[in-house]
């Protein structure tokens, strides 16, 4: 079984370079398929989600040049399917894009219901109901989600009854080939939906308003490769560092972020006492004292992001007071409590809202990671413990965040990996 073993407690210094976005990269690279043609991506981050993508693609007819591991070229002129092995697709939640990838180009396209993180209900109404104004037919049935199309998808308009992030994207991709115009409103405005427009508008795509609260989509007949797009930093790995570097009384300078991003973290981290200095592509955080408590509500961005709840929490797990967190994103993303509180933890969690008073000293323990966002902050409360910290599930984490072991290796946190099963231990350094 792996794990990572942190020994704490640890102070953090030095500098990190962030990767592409996950959330990002996991949009554009279905989004090739809508070129049939080559793509050229830089920063792409080098992680499970990422890997899995690179199959199934590779199993639809994609060709994909590695220059390097974190830079591809995707040649999608031969692409001849459009039916996704459940094998593949339902490893992780971001494979449903490719619905509105392959719409975009096929008649008929087949893929299983997503998986994901456990965060409760994740249902897919709002993308079903984005294909069907658009003309397609969508039934979800024995585990997959079956779309066709009789003719090419017809521009609409669209009002998502809630603000989804993935229908967000699922929109844009099914709309930007479409015939006329599509206006879509009441959309996700997070930093990952601006990229996935820039690098389509790149390929000659004619989308306006990502970012803003409506997209004004003009359907073109083609897209073609331009130049070589590279995918914006990933917020939440900048965020997970930024906690990390407070909590542990650190300093660390942050690189390739885009600090206008983080501005619901960094107001939330000053607020508990941390120095945020902001440059052109880069945070520095340093803190020298307990963290003071303070309140949160996760919202769609650019409210506070339900991505970082998780590890904001062990800031209130060893605050000066108490504090509270209230989820409203998901229904369910306080299972991580339980294994705070194997640590010393003092939480009550029920429903959507989190009640954490703060302790002298969390000690370690052995933990689970129930998702991705979860295990990372487990690592971060393993850098905070006394003793040595056994971190288990780090698959999830693995999908989500590149080479973390070694960043936070390099940053003097003394981490290692460890596999029991075949008792290999790498301290990452
Ligand atoms: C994306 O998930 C992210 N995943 C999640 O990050 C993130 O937590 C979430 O957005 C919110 O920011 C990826 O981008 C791959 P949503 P997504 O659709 O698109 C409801 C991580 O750690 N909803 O914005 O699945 C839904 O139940 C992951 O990187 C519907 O009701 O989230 C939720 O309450 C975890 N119907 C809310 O909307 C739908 O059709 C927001 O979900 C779709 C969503």
């Amino acid at each position: 079984m792996e794990k990572f073993v942190v020994h704490g407690p640890c102070t953090l210094k030095g500098e990190v370079t962030i990767s592409g976005a996950k959330n990002a990269a996991v949009a554009i690279l279905p989004a090739t398929l809508l070129v049939k043609g080559k793509c050229h991506l830089e920063n792409v981050p080098d992680i499970s989600d990422i890997r899995a993508y690179y199959e199934i693609l590779q199993s639809l007819g994609s060709k994909i040049t590695f220059i390097n591991k974190n830079e591809v070229i995707i040649d999608n002129t031969n692409v001849n399917s459009a039916i996704a092995s459940y094998e593949l697709t339902s490893k992780f939640r971001a494979s449903y894009y490719l619905l509105g990838a392959l719409l975009g180009r096929f008649d008929k396209v087949q893929i299983s219901l997503p998986g994901g993180c456990n965060l409760g209900a994740r249902p897919i109404d709002q993308h079903i109901k984005a294909f069907e104004k658009l003309g397609a037919t969508v039934e979800v049935k024995s585990g997959n989600v079956y779309a066709t199309r009789k003719e090419k998808l017809k521009g609409a308009p669209i009002f998502l009854d809630v603000v989804s992030v993935g229908a967000t994207m699922n929109a844009i991709l099914a709309a930007t080939l479409a015939e006329g115009t599509t206006v879509i409103e009441n959309v996700a405005k997070e930093p990952h939906i601006v990229d996935l427009a820039n690098f389509l508008n790149s390929m000659g795509a004619k989308i306006k308003g990502a970012g803003t609260d409506s997209i004004r989509i003009t359907g073109v007949s083609s897209l073609s490769q331009k130049s070589s797009y590279s995918i914006i930093p990933d917020q939440i790995e900048t965020g997970t560092f930024m906690v990390a570097a407070a909590v542990t009384k650190g300093d660390v300078l942050i690189k390739n972020c885009i600090p206008k991003h983080m501005e619901p973290v960094t107001a939330k981290l000053i607020e508990a006492g941390a120095t945020v200095e902001e440059f052109e592509s880069s945070i520095r955080v340093s803190m020298n004292r307990k963290p003071s408590a303070f309140s949160l509500k996760t919202m769609p961005y650019p409210g506070f992001p339900t991505d970082m709840q998780p590890q904001m929490s062990i800031l209130l797990c060893v605050c000066d007071g108490t504090g509270m967190i209230v989820e409203n994103i998901w229904e369910s993303r306080f299972q991580y409590t339980d294994e705070l509180a194997k640590m010393g933890a003092d939480i009550s969690a029920h429903g959507t809202t989190a009640i954490i008073k703060g302790v002298d000293k969390l000690y370690a323990a052995p933990v689970k990671s129930h998702d991705l966002r979860a295990g990372a902050a487990m690592i971060i409360a393993g850098l905070v413990a006394e003793g040595d910290t056994e971190v288990y599930d780090i698959s999830h984490i693995l999908r989500g965040y590149e080479d973390i072991c070694l960043k936070f290796s390099k940053l003097g946190a003394n981490i290692e990996y460890v596999n029991d099963d075949t008792n290999e231990v790498n301290s990452c350094d």
